[in-house]
């Protein structure tokens, strides 16, 4: 049992492996947090001691004693207009205008299994281990429960949270706020690590100090962004990737959100995290309910490397409804960079016939297959094929790549439409304006409107006509703008609040739909590059274009940034060309696919361009990738070194579970004159195990004599005295070191 209440200290513990999580009824039925962290057994209760704070209210049954306030002790879900002023965590608003939230304890239920939430991802139970914690609170006066919900997961030591609210009063209730989980750490010095960014250049991470006030992280853009990622970590002063206390939040949505870390006057931290609720309103009327998105909870003790593989598990095995999420994914070509809208039937065929002989396995067809879509200035909506440019249709392409032996994807944006195009002509109210006022445009693209039934059935049946019509193995899946101008006739008036909140509905809806339809479809998602890279999409999407910036250089930071809540699995990464297109940069041919195969492995270039020797290093690397692939999808990722941005190299180590393979590759960014050695230490291997080191230079001049062969090292000296590199000279070298276990 991971879920243990005990009645006599009115606690409810959830235990995992390594971390327990506490709550306790407390007076008046007021539900407290009592403790997260490393596993301990106990009653945490005694560590809140009530005190007499000035100016921080109590409630009225409780006043004489004085010494007890919801302002000061630490809540499990935080209300509002009750005496908390710290972050609330629901904010509801009677038909009178009585707002506000008081909630006491009534009940909690332990279930075997996973919870499921009405029309939103929520984790699975793919070993039958998740254990469902219901704990239900009500304000009478306000009219409402919550439900809050708990998954536990034992041996993940991941805890999934959400709230359920349901109208219990006889008149409308209007949510302004429905957060998804509110954490307190009432002691300790914490530091925020978050994921801020831009087009091309996402998921950078920034660790700051948690001081007094409030920091907010968030998206206002009806996705969950380039700029703010929906995943924070707070982790003790002195955490390091190694060592020391870490807590993720981590959020199961793609549209608007918000995480808000403040630290009170006493010290004390709370974490708030959820739907975005600027802007945001809901109506249930009597009986209605409410479900939150998910937040995904990880406590480890032993620092950033063990909490992101840990995050990494999760999403792979218990979030991800797709069967490649596990299962070895192939390795693609995409015309992208190669033609971008310029191509034809010939030019495309020739290019597949190219990547064929280079090894790849997938050809994807990216934008300007249909309509009349010769720039990104007009067709999106109409998507039948743009006989211009592939006269005869999609049908002769696709048999042309298949005869290559080749699997054929396809490029889509259907969330999206240009005013140039039939489906615009034919229903302009379907995308999102506001009456009265030209709506901005973003990409020369306006967004449909999602929250509509009619708009997400049309983008279903489109998308489900295109995988029926056509032999079709992969979906790139893309939108190229953030939401505007949110405005919807088919909501009344009362409602606007819900319009951001409803098309986020609306593309889970579609895409629970498609893939669960069409399972043998590879389904990459994309928003412009990874503006919508979130465990939302990640339910659906077993990979996520990572970035529109392919230089590899960049990458190294993007990717890196990434991986501290996302697995390398669902990173779409590609070999592109030199000088690159988005920065101009110079970088070598196999540095390149170094940096790539920490992610979904592929190439986006035109191989025409390519010498025979570049094609022949491809061919090599595509072999290398096949070797790799299993232990770089499903191992252990180690983030080496400390430094966000390090000065002359970037280093990462993927470790096996069973610690008998590992691959750590390096680029070096800063070559210089004199350098002191480059040393470094391996992590996650057996100490006590053998293994044979073949270490592969790219690119890199350095003196024959300090490569070698193949080499027996001892686990322990790998992990306590490490590894010298040859020095390696040149711009961009990159190296690869492979071990294997040595069986006893
Ligand atoms: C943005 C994507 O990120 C690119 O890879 C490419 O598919 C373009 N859109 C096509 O318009």
């Amino acid at each position: 049992m991971s879920i243990v209440y005990d009645a006599a200290a009115r606690t409810l513990t959830l235990n995992t492996r390594s971390s327990s999580y506490q709550m306790q009824i407390g007076p008046l039925g007021y539900l407290l947090h009592t403790y997260y962290g490393r596993r301990a057994e106990g009653d945490f209760g005694a560590l809140h001691l009530p005190k007499d704070v000035g100016f921080s209210p109590n409630p009225h049954e409780l006043a004489a004693g004085r010494g007890w306030s919801l302002d000061t002790m630490p809540q499990e879900f935080s209300g509002a207009n009750a005496g908390d002023f710290r972050l609330h965590s629901l904010k509801a608003e009677r038909e009178d205008g009585a707002w506000g939230a008081d909630l006491r304890y009534v009940r909690h239920e332990i279930l075997p299994g996973a919870y499921g939430l009405e029309g939103l991802p929520a984790a699975l139970d793919p070993d039958g281990e998740a254990e469902t914690l219901s704990v239900t609170l009500r304000d009478p006066a306000l009219g409402l429960e919550v439900e809050l919900l708990y998954g536990v997961y034992e041996s993940r030591d991941l805890i999934t949270r959400a709230a359920r609210i349901t109208n219990t009063g006889a008149g409308t209730l209007r949510l302004r706020k429905a957060a998804s989980a509110c954490l307190d750490l009432p002691f300790g010095d914490w530091d925020l690590i978050h994921f801020h960014g831009r087009h091309a250049m996402e998921r950078q991470p920034e660790r700051v100090p948690v001081l007094h006030g409030v920091q907010s992280i968030g998206s206002q853009r009806v996705e969950s962004s380039h700029q703010h990622n929906p995943f924070v970590i707070l982790c003790d002063r002195h955490a390091t990737q190694d060592s020391g206390d870490c807590y993720g939040l981590m959020l199961v949505y793609s549209g608007s959100h918000l995480t808000q870390i403040e630290r009170d006057q006493m010290d004390a931290v709370r974490v708030v995290t959820g739907i975005r609720d600027e802007d945001f309103t809901w109506t249930l009327g009597p009986g209605e309910r409410f479900d939150t998105p998910q937040a995904l909870l990880c406590f480890r003790h032993d620092g950033l490397n063990a909490l992101s593989q840990h995050y990494h598990r999760f999403l792979r095995e218990a979030l991800c409804r797709s069967r490649f999420s596990r299962a070895p994914r192939p390795v693609l070509l995409n015309n992208w960079e190669a033609t971008y809208f310029n191509f034809d039937r010939e030019k495309i065929l020739a290019i597949a016939k190219e990547a064929k002989e280079l090894g790849a396995e997938l050809f994807v067809l990216d934008d300007g297959w249909f309509g009349k879509r010769n720039d990104d200035r007009s067709s999106l909506g109409d998507w039948f094929v743009n006989e211009q440019k592939l006269a005869g249709g999609l049908e002769p392409l696709i048999r042309g790549v298949k005869d290559l032996g080749l699997q054929f994807g396809l490029w889509v944006e259907p969330e999206m439409v240009s005013e140039d195009s039939e489906l615009y002509r034919a229903h302009p109210d379907w995308a999102l304006t506001v009456p009265g006022r030209l709506p901005s445009l973003g990409r020369s693209q306006l967004a449909l409107d999602l929250s509509r039934p009619e708009v997400s059935e049309w983008i279903y049946q489109t998308v489900a006509g295109l995988l029926r019509r056509y032999e079709i193995d992969y979906i790139k899946w893309d939108i190229n703008r953030s939401l505007t101008d949110l405005y919807s006739p088919a909501l009344p008036a009362g409602q606007q609040g819900e319009l951001a909140h409803r098309c986020t509905l609306g593309i889970y809806r579609v895409l629970e739909r498609l893939t669960a339809e069409f399972p043998q479809v590879l389904f990459e998602g994309c928003a412009g590059g990874g503006g919508r890279f979130d465990a939302g999409m990640l339910a659906y999407f077993p990979q996520i274009w990572c970035s529109d910036d392919t230089d590899p250089i960049e990458r190294l930071t993007i990717q890196r940034g990434s991986s501290y809540g996302y697995p390398l699995s669902a990173m779409g990464a590609h070999v592109s060309a030199s000088p690159n297109h988005q920065t101009g940069r110079r970088t070598p041919l196999d540095t390149r696919a170094v940096v790539a195969m920490a992610g979904g492995f592929g190439y986006e270039l035109d191989p025409g361009k390519l010498s025979e020797e570049e094609k022949e290093r491809i061919r090599a690397q595509i072999a290398r990738f096949r070797r790799y692939a299993d232990l770089l999808r499903e191992g252990d990722y180690y983030r080496i070194g400390e430094e966000e941005d390090p000065a002359d190299y970037a280093a990462w180590q993927v470790v096996s579970r069973e610690r008998d393979e590992s691959l750590l590759s390096l680029v070096l960014t800063h070559p210089s004159a004199n350098p002191a050695p480059l040393h470094l230490r391996f992590r996650g291997l057996d100490p006590e195990a053998r293994y044979t080191l073949r270490l592969e230079l790219f690119d890199a001049y350095a003196p024959e004599a300090e490569i070698g062969e193949e080499r027996v090292y001892t686990g322990s000296a790998l992990l306590y005295a490490g590894f010298t590199f040859p020095r390696l000279f040149g711009d961009y070298p990159s190296a690869q070191i492979h071990l294997k276990k040595i069986a006893d």
